[in-house]
């Protein structure tokens, strides 16, 4: 190489070059319409600027896929631990998984948490009231007006995480205050401990 200057490499590629390599899977969890596919999105980008390797996994997404996928306990359950292990196997290979499901049982969600290393969770908080007065897309009226059955928040519970890493109260918080709290938790794992 011309004068031994290294080509530059990547911060992905220093991370493996140097061993220090760590996946890990960022999870947000919270009501319909309380924001977890707009952080997920906004928090998902920082870190592919950053230059490390980063899938989103989101529920509308994967239901889309797989169409049969219902809303019964069940259903969800085993929807959540398939998109876990997912997860699990991403971070395994260095990659930042940002996932974004209701993921309303919190027993499931502890199940995914002990598949992966390096787990996340982000407790996305907003009251269903509040969620209720978004409907972003028309799903509260239509389950109020029971045309929609199983619905989070309505007819159906959601476990709030009671030791999440990190809570964001999107009634509270703006869009730019809740990204910043969450990359600066993510820093450790970014830019590696100071
Ligand atoms: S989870 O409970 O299994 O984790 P997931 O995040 O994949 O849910 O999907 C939730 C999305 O499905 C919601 O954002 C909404 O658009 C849609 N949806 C349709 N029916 C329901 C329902 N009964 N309960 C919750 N979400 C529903």
């Amino acid at each position: 190489m011309a004068f031994g200057i290294p080509a530059l490499l990547s911060l992905y590629e220093i991370r493996r070059e140097t061993g220090r390599l760590s996946g890990f899977v960022l999870w947000f969890t919270g009501l319909s319409g309380s924001g977890k596919s707009t952080l997920a999105e906004r928090v998902g980008s920082y870190i592919e600027q950053k230059g490390l390797p980063v899938e989103r996994l989101d529920g509308d997404t994967l239901r889309g896929i797989f169409k049969s996928t219902g809303f019964s306990k069940d259903a969800r359950d085993e929807h959540i631990k398939r998109v876990g292990l997912m997860a699990s196997l991403l971070e395994k290979h260095g990659v930042a998984v940002v996932a974004s499901f209701i993921s309303p049982y919190a027993e499931t969600r502890g199940f995914v948490r002990q598949m992966c290393n390096n787990f996340i969770e982000v407790h996305v908080a907003a009251s269903v009231k509040e969620c209720g007065r978004r409907d972003v897309k028309g799903l509260y009226a239509r389950a109020r007006a029971g045309q929609i059955r199983n619905f989070t928040g309505i007819d159906d519970p959601y476990e709030a995480p009671r030791n999440a890493e990190l809570v964001i109260d999107t009634e509270k918080q703006d869009v730019e205050e809740s990204v910043k709290t969450i990359i600066e938790y993510l820093q450790r794992y970014i830019d590696g401990p100071h």
